[in-house]
């Protein structure tokens, strides 16, 4: 009798350790899958909040209280209404759970992401409720952190805020304008319209000083819908050629993309290569790789060829191009790496996308060819910005654009993304300089813009998706 109890007593501290080795793996595992929690980052310290905060749709969602409060508004919460109201001021806002119809000041506004009830707790979009009290919120995705900072605050040399949908190395180029000029730079980014629509919204009330944007065609959107304001300084209108800016001042282009023709040496010999026009000959059938219809790089490039050769001749060169039977790739760098993988032999792309790739592999079997030398030039295009029609601090915005036309902000603005300075006076990268000189088309920005519906209707007829 003795010995079965043992052994069963045995089997059971087996089942015991065995259980408990399997709850630490399980429990190690679920740790290592889940995400790190977000914080939500006030003046430099992570902020303790009633429940833990979610992105849901793509937005930051946090409990509304602790948030509110730290961030110096008043809070309130109607139980029957559902609804939640912040105020602060002249600020009003309102939301309501599940409803995307939110109120700034009697204004209706449409949030992104509904505010949510989850165990007890309302959830509400950061960013409408961190601007909405006056506030930049910045989304840090390698920390997992909303950074909030004051929109304004008194302080030498004052502040500026930007709304940008370029986001990549901008932080360097502020952080000398900084040293230069004592002027903090606050900056939220976005995709294009988004920002647009944003400054829209918000009207009188805005926190945007300066819309920086890709593409001349957003820019020129923008100055249409009111949202610039003409500025009219010597500074800007010596550094920046005339065909890079605003006929009437409202923005300024600072950096130069040129979308051209890129080829893989091993199968395309530069001698057979001329125009953008020539891609429509039968011989390239097979062998394109392009971006699609639906971006502003393809529309800006088709409205240059309505601009050099009217709409019925433009139209049969996107023809041609469709019969060749490109591939569509929406984004320059896999269309790069395409032709570096053997797939296609030619393509357009914008020129710093090749930059890119060079200087982290200096082998990168990819070669640029200028477009249209023996014509009108290769197709150029800008990122740039324009001081907004009610910007709170209008006067640091326009020392921000000129000193972004300056030698020394055109050296880091351009560099950080391998494109060429709007300023002629300025040298270019190395890497993008060792492309060559070449002939670039003097069109004025403005027609991308001003022919954009033109381009996307006509690209429609011809097929090209
Ligand atoms: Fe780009």
């Amino acid at each position: 009798m003795k010995k079965p109890l043992n052994s069963n007593f045995r089997r059971l501290g087996l089942l015991l350790v065995t259980t408990l080795i399997l709850v630490t793996i399980i429990h190690s595992f679920a740790q290592a899958a889940a995400p790190r929690p977000i914080r939500v980052v006030v003046d430099g310290t992570a902020l303790t909040m009633e429940a833990t905060p979610q992105i849901i749709n793509g937005r930051v969602m946090v409990p509304f209280r602790a948030v509110t409060e730290r961030l110096g508004g008043q809070v309130n919460w109607n139980g029957q209404e559902r609804s939640v109201s912040v105020t602060k001021g002249e600020t009003a806002l309102r939301l309501v759970v599940g409803q995307t119809a939110a109120t700034n000041r009697g204004r209706t506004v449409t949030l992104d992401a509904a505010p949510v009830q989850v165990a007890g707790h309302v959830l509400v979009p950061l960013r409408f409720l961190g601007t909405g009290l006056g506030y930049i919120v910045h989304w840090d995705s390698a920390t997992r952190s909303v950074i909030i900072r004051p929109a304004a605050e008194p302080r030498a040399g004052g502040i500026v805020n930007l709304y940008t949908s370029r986001h990549y190395g901008v932080e360097p180029v502020f952080t000398a304008f900084t040293r230069a000029t004592g002027i903090q730079v606050r900056f939220q980014t976005g995709a294009d319209a988004v920002l647009r629509e944003r400054i829209r919204a918000e009207g009188r009330h805005t926190l945007a000083d300066v819309y920086l944007a890709v593409d001349a065609g957003n820019l020129w959107l923008a100055a249409r819908d009111g949202l610039l304001e003409p500025i009219n300084s010597a500074a800007l209108n010596r550094n920046i050629p005339a065909n890079l800016r605003d006929p009437n001042n409202r923005w300024f282009g600072l950096t130069q993309r040129v979308r051209t023709i890129m080829y893989h040496p091993d199968r395309v010999r530069p001698e057979e290569l001329s125009t953008y026009e020539d891609l429509a000959d039968p011989k390239w059938r097979g062998r394109l790789v392009m971006r699609p219809a639906t971006h502003s790089y393809t529309q800006s490039l088709v409205a240059s060829l309505i601009a050099a050769h009217g709409e019925a001749r433009a139209e049969e060169i996107v023809r041609g191009w469709v019969a060749n039977q490109p591939i569509l790739i929406d984004s320059d760098t896999r269309i790069l790496e395409t032709l570096a993988a053997g797939r296609g032999d030619v393509a357009i792309t914008n020129h710093y996308y090749l930059g890119r790739l060079l200087e982290a592999n200096p082998a990168f079997p990819v070669k640029v060819f200028w477009a249209n030398q023996n014509n009108r030039g290769a197709h150029v295009n800008v990122s740039g910005a324009g001081v907004t029609a009610h910007a709170p601090n209008r006067e640091n915005a326009i020392k921000l654009l000129e000193w972004l036309s300056s030698a020394e902000g055109q050296k880091l603005f351009a560099d950080s993304n391998h494109e060429y300075p709007a300023n002629p006076n300025v040298a270019s990268h190395p890497i993008i300089a060792g492309f060559g000189n070449f002939r670039r088309d003097p069109l004025n920005m403005a027609e991308y813009g001003r022919l954009q519906e033109a381009a996307v209707r006509l690209l429609d007829r011809a097929g090209y998706r």
